[in-house]
């Protein structure tokens, strides 16, 4: 049995609602519907709860977490509490009288999201009008109150191509950190995988954009670059190893090792509304049942990265194989491995299916 680390981040999921649309979200394709999101006394707790039990950092995202009338509360709270307070947004609700109440609270840093540099593409992908100006905004709201902007921008087929003009758009916003995180195959973007998985020829230029951002920038920006899993050999340690390092905790405060750990069948989630967070962390059947190497198929049991990638990603064996416990199939050792080469293979311009809050539950 592996010793239980100490969880490093929160990410409280606030909220499904969200003014855009976009079809890669990481959100369940079932959200839940606003009378259903914890009140804020019980995320009060939550993040005094996280505090002591060693978490660091607090991400406050969603959906839209802006659209959480409270968030200023939530972001006091947690900044009294000792944590690091991350906000993860759209933008589109953010203004000057929207974030000066969050600078006030104690906000440490803000992740801003923009779906490509050209408002066509922003609209494509966040199925909004106009939502480019708002974001431009925003990040200037953002820099103007001294508060340190991350720009992430989720690649794919319909934008890769342009990842050397968003690092002209974030230098230009003053931003000091940028993602160019490919999208994952989760979700939404399992739904619209076939329109937006990049050729191979793309993933290997947006390599060469991103080191060429870097030598450009230096020490300037950091840069952090996500690829996209299908074109490797071996999986990433997704969420850094189950029951590691992150808590997710969904808009009605069930405690997940991960964001799509609500698909997995047969399990009984644990809600902060019934237990403690350091019972859910360290006893739940749910963060022990991959938790460390014991759980393991073969080959995975005896592999040599089996403490470095820790098996892969659980959610997406279950969504490609339809059984959690597999070897994550993106790994070449996997049986299964030809799925994977087979959607690389499958590609098609198909209408992108959006994610809509009429698909909540009831
Ligand atoms: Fe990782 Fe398992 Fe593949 Fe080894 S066999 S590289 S542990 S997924
Ligand atoms: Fe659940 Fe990877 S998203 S383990």
């Amino acid at each position: 049995m592996m010793t239980i680390p100490f969880p490093m981040s929160l990410l409280a999921e606030l909220t499904h609602r969200c003014p855009l649309q976009c079809p890669y979200c990481s959100n369940p394709l079932a959200l839940e519907n606003v009378r259903n999101e914890l009140p804020t006394d019980v995320w009060m707790r939550v993040l005094d709860e996280a505090a002591d039990l060693g978490v660091l950092q607090a991400h406050f995202s969603g959906g839209e977490p802006m659209a959480r009338k409270d968030l200023p509360e939530l972001v006091r709270r947690a900044a009294k509490a000792g944590l690091y307070v991350n906000l993860i947004t759209s933008g589109i609700l953010l203004d000057e009288a929207s974030f000066i109440p969050l600078v006030d609270a104690g906000v440490d840093h803000v992740q801003l999201s923009f779906q490509d540099v050209t408002p066509e593409g922003a609209d494509l992908i966040g199925g909004m009008k106009n939502a480019q100006a708002r974001k431009l905004e925003a990040a200037r709201v953002i820099v103007a109150q001294g508060v340190p902007l991350t720009l992430n921008f989720v690649v794919h087929r319909l934008n890769v191509e342009r990842i050397p003009q968003m690092f002209d758009l974030a230098e230009e916003l003053g931003a000091r950190r940028v993602e160019i995180a490919h999208t994952q195959y989760y979700g939404w973007g399992l739904k619209n995988r076939a329109t937006l998985l990049p050729t191979r020829a793309q993933l290997e230029q947006s390599e060469r954009d991103v080191a060429s951002a870097r030598a450009r920038f230096g020490g300037e920006m950091a840069i952090d670059f996500v690829t996209p899993d299908y074109y490797a050999d071996e999986p990433k340690p997704c969420m850094g190893g189950w029951g590691q390092r992150f808590i997710n905790i969904s808009p009605t405060g069930r405690v997940l090792p991960c964001h799509a750990a609500e698909t997995i069948p047969g399990v009984s989630f644990p809600t902060v509304l019934e237990d403690s967070l350091e019972s859910i962390w360290t006893k739940s059947d749910l963060f022990n049942r991959f938790r460390g190497v014991d759980w393991m198929p073969a080959p995975c049991r005896t592999c040599d990265r089996r403490e470095e990638d820790w098996g892969g990603c659980r959610c997406q064996a279950l969504a490609l194989l339809g059984d959690a416990t597999a070897t994550d199939p993106v790994c070449r050792r996997s049986p299964d491995r030809g799925l994977i080469d087979a959607a690389i293979a499958e590609s098609a311009d198909a209408p992108l299916v959006y994610r809509r809050m009429s698909n909540h539950k009831s």
